[in-house]
């Protein structure tokens, strides 16, 4: 039994094999978690990271409730085996209040741990994720009604994430936006959006006074043609390597404020990009809840 763990890393789901090929040490895997006798290292497809866990004994349900109590409040399972001892035990835990989120929202400030059973009497805890959020899920209230798709909800979950918002009047750049699910987020808080894609935007977003399209190439937009940029949003279809080189001169410019970039990878491709994306200083990469086969590149300027 593995009582040599350092770190577990519970996979974004459908994307395993990505976590794997990224993780040193792997010594076992319960589902989607993966456990490493190595300390914790940085995993872009890894929705949940467990520091430091540690393996007890337990003699009985009670026994394992008492336990995660002594450490802290607020626990989330990740169930692979004994279902039922795992729900018991959870249940004698304080209650987590698992009801979606209504943006804008801020992040759960209360640490949340997260535990398994490895075995009957094997109990595997971490006190210290990565992730607010049970099992890395940031679920929202939807709205049914406004976005023309559910775009919007990547967007949302980056800038919870990121702890900012775009304010009143602020200079949004959207790039690939239409057919408009960033561009109206952006446009509900009250900022400016520029929208430039090949394709047309949503008839209702076009609509909305604080969103100005143009229909052209996303990667003529260069620095040297706007004073300033506050938010400069990416959601292109195109290849990570094709998207690092239009973002560079972006962060070198000092022109902008943030940027909230998508990586969207086909096929079998060649992840070594996204550490090249994650090497730029300030930078957050990861796989968002609300990522398909794409991770999320958030970044901040470092002098605001
Ligand atoms: C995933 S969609 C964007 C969805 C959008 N963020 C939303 O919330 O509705 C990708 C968009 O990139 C656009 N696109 C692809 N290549 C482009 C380019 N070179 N310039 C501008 N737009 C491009 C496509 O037309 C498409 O609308």
């Amino acid at each position: 039994m593995q009582r040599n763990v350092q770190s577990a890393y519970l996979a974004a789901e459908g994307f395993e094999k990505q976590l794997e090929q990224e993780l040193e040490g792997i010594v076992d895997r319960r589902e989607r978690l993966f456990l490493s006798d190595q300390p914790v290292q940085p995993a872009f497809w890894a929705q949940n990271i467990w520091r430091n866990p540690q393996v007890f004994e337990i003699e009985s349900i009670n026994h394992a409730a008492r336990i995660l109590k002594s450490i802290q409040r607020n626990w989330s399972l990740y169930s692979t085996s004994h279902h039922r001892r795992s729900t018991l035990i959870q249940e004698k835990l304080p209650h987590v209040s698992a009801k979606p989120l209504v943006f804008p929202a801020t992040l759960p400030k209360a640490p949340l741990g997260a535990w398994t059973l490895l075995d009957q009497n094997l109990l595997l805890a971490s006190a210290d994720c990565s992730s607010p959020f049970a099992n890395g899920e940031v679920v929202f209230e939807e709205n049914r009604t406004g976005p023309p798709n559910r775009a919007y909800l990547k967007l949302w979950e980056a800038l919870t994430l990121m702890e900012a918002l775009p304010r009143q009047g602020e200079f949004c750049i959207d790039a690939g936006g239409s057919p408009g699910g960033w561009a109206w987020v952006l446009a509900k808080t009250g900022a400016d959006v520029f929208c430039v894609d090949r394709a047309p935007l949503d008839e209702r977003v076009m609509k909305l006074k604080n969103v100005d399209f143009e229909q052209g190439n996303a990667f003529n937009l260069k620095p040297e043609d706007f004073d300033f940029v506050d938010w400069l949003c990416c959601d292109v279809i195109c290849y990570p390597e094709k998207l690092l080189g239009w973002i560079t001169p972006w962060v070198e410019s000092g022109k902008v404020r943030h940027m909230v970039v998508t990586l969207k990878f086909q096929g079998e491709p060649d992840y070594s990009v996204a550490g090249r994306f994650a090497g730029i200083p300030n930078s957050d990469l990861r796989h968002l809840f609300h990522n398909r086969h794409e991770l999320t590149w958030m970044w901040k300027r470092g002098n605001d």
